[in-house]
């Protein structure tokens, strides 16, 4: 395997994993580098949120047991699934890149649609509009998924809105809880952003597209998280406490195959009437900011294509509904 330094970091997670105290010399002898290189890493995975402590003349140690993604329980979770088709690592920059760089290797058995990776950790997580997601170690669902689809671009419209729904659905399994969406792709709770939604495709106009699905879904996140621009929740803070990982990543799994098969089939129209039951800003005042343009209106939901609906005034003060595709959309104070 190449070494990188999301290898170096995985290799170390492993070995203290055990709970047994690590040396430096031990760790550089077993990964091939220097005691500075060690320290180097072991830095890097505390400044991500790992709790390790060092005693000297012993070595690293975890604070506490921490409880991990594993292959073993989601596979009992995903009976569907071969072993192949999860990719569990501690530490990767981002999952959504991960899954790129597997086309590459065009190993269809690898790459099957529904193949997923999971992460503890991302050092270079992305988010929408060329933002970063804070990525921080154990606290959240960092997960992608690939499918590909036939029919060029114009299958795949509306697909994130659908994604929405499915981790609306993976939440709602755990209880009763208000969840909603906010267009195109957030998922709020309790008027903070508890998930996210990044798709990335490769492809072409007209041939099949490669859809690379990233969610990051806040499970527990440190009330000092830093850098995250928009008021957040997250599942410990709504259910009281965060629910078993690999439960929860299984469920998010199952419910995004269901979603997507029957996507491939039918497109968005079958999904648009519970989107809009969810629709958090559905018979608001809001105002659509689209580069330096802000229209205003009242949100009337989706349509079929996905693009939001607004009630505004048209430059002749008629009273007309318009569909608009991209900007980003807020409530608009009293
Ligand atoms: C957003 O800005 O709301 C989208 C956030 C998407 C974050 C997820 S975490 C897993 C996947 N890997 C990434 O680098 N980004 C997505």
């Amino acid at each position: 395997m190449k070494k990188t330094q999301s290898n170096t970091r995985n290799e170390i997670v492993k070995r203290l994993i055990s709970g047994e105290f690590c040396s430096g010399e031990q760790l550089g002898q077993a990964l091939g580098i220097s005691r500075a290189g060690v320290a180097k890493h072991i830095k890097a995975l505390q400044e991500l949120g790992l709790d390790i402590y060092s005693v000297s003349g012993r070595g690293y140690k975890l604070a506490h047991a921490i409880s991990l993604f594993d292959k073993t329980s989601l596979l009992k979770v995903l009976p569907e699934y071969s072993e192949q088709q999860i990719h569990v690592l501690h530490v990767i920059d981002s999952t959504n890149d991960y899954l790129k760089q597997q086309i590459q290797f065009e190993d269809k058995e690898r790459l099957r649609n529904g193949t997923v990776c999971m992460a503890e950790a991302q050092t270079a997580g992305r988010g929408r509009q060329g933002k970063k997601w804070v990525s921080p170690f154990g606290c959240s669902l960092y997960c992608s998924m690939y499918w590909e689809f036939d029919g060029g671009y114009q299958s795949i419209s509306g697909l994130s809105l659908a994604v929405g729904l499915a981790v609306v659905r993976a939440v709602q399994s755990l209880g009763e809880m208000d969840v909603g969406l906010k267009w195109p792709n957030d998922v709020y709770a309790q008027g903070k952003k508890l998930a996210g939604i990044l798709i990335d495709v490769e492809g072409h106009m007209h041939g099949s597209c490669q859809s690379i699905i990233g969610i990051g879904l806040n499970m527990a996140l440190p009330g000092n998280v830093e850098a995250i621009s928009q008021p957040w929740t997250d599942l410990q803070q709504i259910f009281g406490k965060a629910p078993e990982k690999n439960m929860m990543a299984g469920n998010l799994i199952l419910h995004l195959n269901n979603v997507l098969t029957d996507f491939e089939h039918s497109g968005l129209k079958p999904f648009v009437e519970e989107w809009n039951q969810l629709d958090i800003y559905r018979g608001k005042e809001v105002r659509l900011l689209m580069g330096k343009n802000a229209i205003a209106g009242k949100a009337k939901g989706i349509d079929d294509s996905g693009a939001v609906q607004l009630e505004m005034l048209d430059e002749s003060g008629n009273l007309v509904t318009r569909s608009f595709f991209g900007g980003e959309i807020s409530v608009r104070p009293a």
